[in-house]
């Protein structure tokens, strides 16, 4: 990807307008792999046209499933769970990690010989999270020093089934784990001590599979499926994604005289920690027309420039906002007073480590932090903010906070790569500047 620099001046007035984002990427990832293993034809509309989705399709098309476009409608024509085909060649993930993880396990229990590789970014992040449960199932994983990828994947045929506890709170993980056993001989459990994401679970209900989730007395979740499992193609209906909304919602709150409406926004309770978050910090965030839209809740969000005040966020809320951090952690360097982030250790093992170029996109530009453990402490407005040069190290989540930055900023912030904004925020520039951002 050619480098994109970009330097972010104060917003000269608030930000105005009505807009919508991106579907939702989680959703997005999983509508093509199931409808991929699916039996049948399935439409999605709302697709998340961005670089980590668009890997996917190809990885699934790679494997066999044809996925074409009809306008703005993704078309899926399925193999079902047990006839995906030997990929011809390396399967490139590109930065999502998303990609790789679910991918993984779909293809630990398809008895052929897969490669995956991604950016260096993708390249540099842990598998054996993955690799570890899912080796269980007679799946033989080699990959680099470290569980990195590029990796080879031998699946098995008569997967044996997994139960597994998850030792971090990880969507992705549980999710791995699943669809590996949507092709295993027998019933799959995954517990999870604090509920993630549950897009999965739904989805695959969506498609016809039954899903026992149970709640376990210490609150956690038991989530269990019996394969051979069957998925019927279902059309599918991707809602705006709350953690792309994040974006324009804190610039509105920051910049003042902001009045902004961004309908459609994804509101699954797992999702919207840093929703309530913002609230408890004064923010004029309120929720209008809910409903729900192609089996998840959805709201229109409007937001209005709010003066914030710092916040203390528990760290069992991390999983509800685990994408939200860099751009929450922006707002608090404009709020009154400290704020405490805590529990934020997977942070260090997203895209980049995101809690150290978080620290590091404040600090430069003048906010002071203090990491104590896993925990970040933000002490909130003290003189002007803004002037410096912030480093995204890959990361699309990195490069929209720091333009946040800029729009709320006394001096302009620059920034030395925009492009990875395409992987999650496909537009995000010209939606900003659609609101008056005035970004050029
Ligand atoms: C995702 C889960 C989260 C999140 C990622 C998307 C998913 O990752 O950070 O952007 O779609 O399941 P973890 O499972 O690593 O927490």
């Amino acid at each position: 990807m050619n480098q994109r620099p970009l330097t972010v001046s104060r917003a000269l007035s608030g930000l105005q307008g009505t807009t919508r984002v991106p579907g939702d990427k989680s959703i997005s990832h999983r509508s093509l792999m199931f409808a991929a293993l699916a039996t049948g034809q399935t439409r999605v509309s709302g697709l998340l046209e961005g670089e980590d989705v668009l890997r996917t399709a190809d990885a699934m098309r790679a494997l066999g499933a044809t996925i074409t476009q009809d306008g703005d409608v993704w078309v899926i024509d399925g193999r079902g769970v047990s006839a995906l085909s030997e990929p011809e060649d390396v399967l490139d993930m590109g930065n999502s990690g998303t990609a790789a993880r679910l991918l993984s396990g779909i293809l630990a229990t398809q008895p052929f010989l897969s490669v995956m590789t991604g950016d260096a970014s993708l390249r540099s992040r842990p598998m054996r999270r993955v690799t570890v449960p899912l080796s269980e199932t007679g799946a033989v994983f080699e990959a680099r020093e470290g569980g990195r990828l590029p990796m080879a994947i031998r699946g098995t045929c008569g997967a044996k089934p997994l139960t597994y506890r998850l030792p971090v709170a990880s969507a992705q993980v549980k999710s791995a784990v699943l669809l590996a056993g949507l092709n295993a001989q027998g019933q799959t459990v995954v517990e999870e001590p604090v509920a993630t994401r549950d897009h999965t679970e739904n989805m695959l209900r969506h498609f016809g599979v039954p899903v026992a989730v149970d709640v376990m007395t210490d609150g956690g979740r038991r989530i269990a499926l019996t394969g051979p499992a069957h998925l019927s193609a279902r059309d599918v209906v991707v809602p705006g994604d709350p953690s792309s909304a994040a974006f324009p919602i804190v610039a509105a709150l920051l910049v003042p005289g902001s009045d902004v409406l961004i309908t459609g926004v994804g509101l699954n309770v797992l999702r919207t920690g840093l929703f309530q978050t913002l609230r408890e910090m004064g923010g004029d965030l309120e929720v209008l027309n809910e409903r729900i839209e192609g089996g998840e809740p959805v709201g229109d969000l409007r937001v209005r420039y709010s003066a914030l005040r710092g916040v203390a966020v528990p760290p069992e809320r991390a999983p509800s906002m685990i994408d939200e951090y860099p751009v929450l952690a922006v707002a608090c360097a404009f709020a009154e007073g400290e704020s405490r982030l805590q529990g934020l250790e997977e942070l260090r093992v997203k895209e980049s480590d995101r809690l150290a170029a978080t620290v590091a996109l404040l600090d430069v530009n003048g906010a002071a932090t203090t990491v104590e453990g896993d925990d970040l402490i933000v002490h909130g407005l003290n003189g002007e903010l803004g002037g410096g040069h912030v480093t995204t190290h890959m990361d699309h989540r990195l490069a929209m906070s720091a333009v946040v930055f800029g729009l709320a900023a006394h001096k302009p912030v620059s920034v030395d790569d925009t492009a990875f904004i395409e992987t999650s925020f496909p537009g995000f520039v010209e939606l900003m500047n659609a609101l008056g951002a005035g970004i050029r």
